[in-house]
């Protein structure tokens, strides 16, 4: 009896201890739900093929016969890469894995845009990963214009599950005329439906796929108060696993808009609404890892805009 009393001890002892190891040395370990993976479905591009240079060319560096890419930070400059084709919907995917260390003030960015077409009444979907200035909580940030609709910030932030400089992690965007859908590492963490109340607002005109990283000194981190410190540079995001598929522009044949078609990869009956599990996935990412919301800041909109109140 005793010797199985002392086992027990023991035994609780060394979970605790682990359990506070765990929480003191890298935080606790969250194993999301299990969810269909969409990056399987679709198969991988190169970056030489799918992109081209947008800004800050001396900054990137082709890598692995041209199927990935690093994109630097420094003093002299940020960069980017611009997508060749243009998308009327698709799903677009890239693995990244984010620059270690201190990193206020520096931004990387995956989305889609057409503010080079559209000045004025542009379209936006925002994946934004925010540097720090401790060890690794990186920020991941989503928003969307539409129309224009840049005086109504639509921010959704999430704390990663797990450390984004360690390794390589998917970042997706799923668009089509049913909703958008931000995943990472397939779990969806934010669902913007295209219902009535949005209305003009929803992004439907073509778009670019953009990967860049830049200087956002003045907003990043803890809005604006740890700037970039180039003691640090470079900065160097990598990346692969470059999927992007969709209905291109000026290949409108292939696309199917208006009609669900199972054929279409990307706006079939699978890609209109979430599943069940991938509704559990979205649930747990937003009780567990979702820190802000624009639906909730009632400081900032004494109205919140009309979807936050639909029933979507
Ligand atoms: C990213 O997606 C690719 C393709 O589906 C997959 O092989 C890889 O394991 C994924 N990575 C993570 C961290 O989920
Ligand atoms: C490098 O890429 C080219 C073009 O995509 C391909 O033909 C070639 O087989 C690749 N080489 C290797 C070693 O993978
Ligand atoms: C991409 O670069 C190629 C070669 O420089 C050029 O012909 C093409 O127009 C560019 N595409 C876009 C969308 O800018
Ligand atoms: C987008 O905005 C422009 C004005 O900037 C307006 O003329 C147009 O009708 C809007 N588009 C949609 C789809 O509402």
């Amino acid at each position: 009896m005793a010797s199985f009393h002392n086992k027990l001890f023991f035994s609780s002892l060394l979970i605790f201890c682990n359990l506070v190891l765990e929480v003191y040395s890298r935080g606790p370990v969250y194993r999301p739900p299990d969810v269909e993976l969409l990056t399987d479905r679709f198969s991988q591009v190169s970056v030489a093929q799918s992109y081209n240079v947008s800004f800050g060319g001396s900054n990137i560096g082709v890598t692995n016969n041209g199927t990935s890419a690093d994109l630097s930070l420094d003093k002299s400059s940020g960069s980017g890469l611009v997508s060749k084709s243009k998308y009327f919907y698709g799903f677009f995917n890239a693995a990244l894995k984010l620059p270690a260390g201190f990193t206020s003030g520096v931004v990387v960015a995956y989305y889609l845009s057409n503010a080079d077409v559209f000045p004025h009444n542009h379209d936006e979907i925002d994946i934004e990963l925010l540097g720090h200035e401790k060890r690794r909580d990186w920020v991941l940030q989503t928003n969307i214009y539409g129309n224009g609709s840049v005086r109504t910030g639509r921010e959704e932030k999430f704390y990663l599950w797990f450390d984004p400089t360690e390794g390589f992690h998917n970042y997706s965007i799923l668009w089509n005329n049913h909703h958008i859908v931000f995943l990472v590492d397939n779990v969806p963490v934010r669902e913007f439906v295209h219902g009535n109340a949005i209305g003009s607002v929803y992004p439907s005109k073509p778009m670019s796929v953009y990967t860049t990283i830049w200087d956002g000194s003045e907003w990043a981190t803890h809005g604006g108060k740890y700037p970039v410190n180039y003691k640090f540079a470079p900065f160097v995001v990598s990346m692969r696993g470059i999927e992007m598929e969709g209905c291109v522009l000026n290949q409108r044949a292939s696309c199917s808009r208006s009609s669900l078609s199972s054929l279409d990869p990307v706006d079939g009956e699978q890609f209109a609404k979430l599943s069940s599990q991938q509704m559990t996935g979205l649930d747990w990412a937003r009780r567990k890892h979702m820190f802000y919301s624009y639906c909730q800041d009632k400081n900032r909109y004494k109205v919140l805009p009309p979807e936050c109140n639909a029933k979507q």
